[in-house]
């Protein structure tokens, strides 16, 4: 596996990630996605999205508002209690999550022990609404996309004719003031997540809480085509709990700075429905013919978009040798699919290479590469992940055949230009 710093000086100079601002100097925890990296981040959204809304149905999507009322924010504990620790080195002023160094240690950074007490840090970001700056509103960034989502379900499922067990999915940014973020685009101050609330009758909360683990494991591994010996679950500790979990299990990856978490599932209970209806004095229960009335209980999938991308390239990037580096990526997430590369500019080529594009079906991305020797051709597509080149020779007019060279291993088949569609059907099943 490659090391946090080839994985960053690789997306870096690939066109994948940058730091925001990068031009004044960068934003700490902010990050901007270049043309690959937004191709990468789409496609992990749409697989997300089609196995979840789109060949779901009992499960909707939803795009909820960033900015919300503070209401909202007090009623899901958010104001009062979404805190980390933090202390500062009093000497050389380094702030430092407590719960992330020794404090009986000395600091880090100057080598020094004088440490402030610890003060409880709250994460949520905020901004004003209203044009006059003394009559303006200070309101929260939200800080996960699930509150949007409790405080909208029973009225989206009462317009959707929905009825228990269903779910509601969404993606969208997330906004934390990390006191500091670190490893590059696991821990940062913007990102995304894909959030999917499951309400159930209370009874059923323990057996869908089963079945949403091994769900979400095998989007990693089967979806994404993760290494399945780099994921693990990991359950939460009662002491580790948040209060309102019943239990909570955390997906977790072998990045190269450690098994950290990319995704946590709980079985959160009734506890937002309840706060919610007790602060905003609505009814937010539903009932079942069977069952009766009853507050859903809530299975909840939360993972970062961010940290998945990450992994996913972790996982993939071959940099076994420097100067010809693979990203070995599913070919579903590759930002172009299939690159034809005509031989010859003479003879009608690059017509032809057009030609053979035009006839490949349309849900893959081409693109036509006519600069450089095809050895150079070849590397430069291995290192961004295209899992296909076609070369298009001297004689593909005479025998309507081209060369088909495959990322991962090198090996080059010759193939009928009429078979080339059946063949990437295989490849992108
Ligand atoms: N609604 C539940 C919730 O937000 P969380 O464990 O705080 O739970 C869920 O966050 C997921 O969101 C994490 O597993 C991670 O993938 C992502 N995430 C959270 N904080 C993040 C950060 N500062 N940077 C990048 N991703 C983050």
């Amino acid at each position: 596996m490659p090391n946090l710093s080839e994985v960053i000086s690789f997306c870096t100079r690939k066109g994948f990630i940058n730091q925001s601002s990068e031009i004044y100097g960068g934003l700490s925890g902010c990050y901007d996605y270049g043309p690959n990296g937004a191709q990468l981040k789409r496609r992990i959204e749409n697989i997300w999205w089609n196995e979840n809304v789109e060949n779901q149905e009992n499960i909707i999507g939803f795009d909820s508002s960033i900015l919300m009322r503070n209401e909202v924010w007090q009623a899901s504990g958010h104001v009062s209690g979404f805190h980390d620790p933090m202390v500062d080195c009093k000497s050389c002023k380094s702030r430092y999550r407590e719960d992330q160094i020794d404090i009986n240690q000395n600091c880090p950074d100057c080598g020094e022990k004088n440490w402030t007490d610890i003060r409880q840090f709250n994460l949520m970001l905020s901004t004003k609404i209203g044009a006059m700056e003394d009559s303006a509103k200070q309101v929260y960034l939200r800080p996960e996309t699930a509150q949007g989502i409790f405080v909208n379900a029973i009225n989206v499922a009462r317009n959707s004719r929905m009825n228990a067990p269903f779910g509601i999915a969404q993606i969208g940014k997330s906004f934390r003031n990390e006191i500091t973020p670190r490893n590059f685009l696991f821990r940062v101050r913007e990102f995304t997540q894909m959030e999917i609330e499951f309400f159930c009758h209370p009874d059923d909360a323990p057996d869908f809480f089963e079945e949403w683990c091994s769900r979400r494991m095998s989007f990693y591994t089967e979806s994404l085509g993760m290494d399945s010996a780099k994921l693990h679950f990991r359950d939460h500790g009662k002491e580790e709990l948040a209060h309102y979990a019943a239990s909570c299990r955390d997906v977790e990856y072998d990045f190269p700075f450690g098994l950290k978490e990319l995704e946590g599932i709980a079985n959160r209970g009734s506890f937002d429905l309840e706060q919610h209806m007790k602060h905003s004095k609505k009814n937010l229960t539903l009932s079942d013919p069977q069952k009766g009335k009853f507050v859903p209980s809530v299975i909840e999938s939360s993972a970062g978009v961010d940290r998945t991308l990450l992994a996913v390239i972790c996982d993939s990037l071959d940099v076994s040798d420097p100067n010809h580096i693979i990203l070995k990526i599913n070919p579903k997430l590759a930002n172009i699919q299939v690159a034809i590369l005509p031989l010859v500019k003479k003879d009608g080529m690059p017509e032809k290479a057009i030609e053979i594009k035009d006839r490949l079906h349309s849900s893959y991305r081409k693109k036509i590469e006519i600069s450089g020797s095809i050895g150079k051709r070849y590397y430069r597509e291995d290192e961004i992940g295209t899992p296909i080149c076609i070369t298009v020779d001297g004689d593909t007019n005479n025998d309507d055949s081209v060369t088909v060279r495959y990322r991962d291993t090198g090996k080059q088949d010759r193939i009928k230009i009429d078979s080339l569609n059946e063949l990437l059907e295989k490849v992108f099943k």
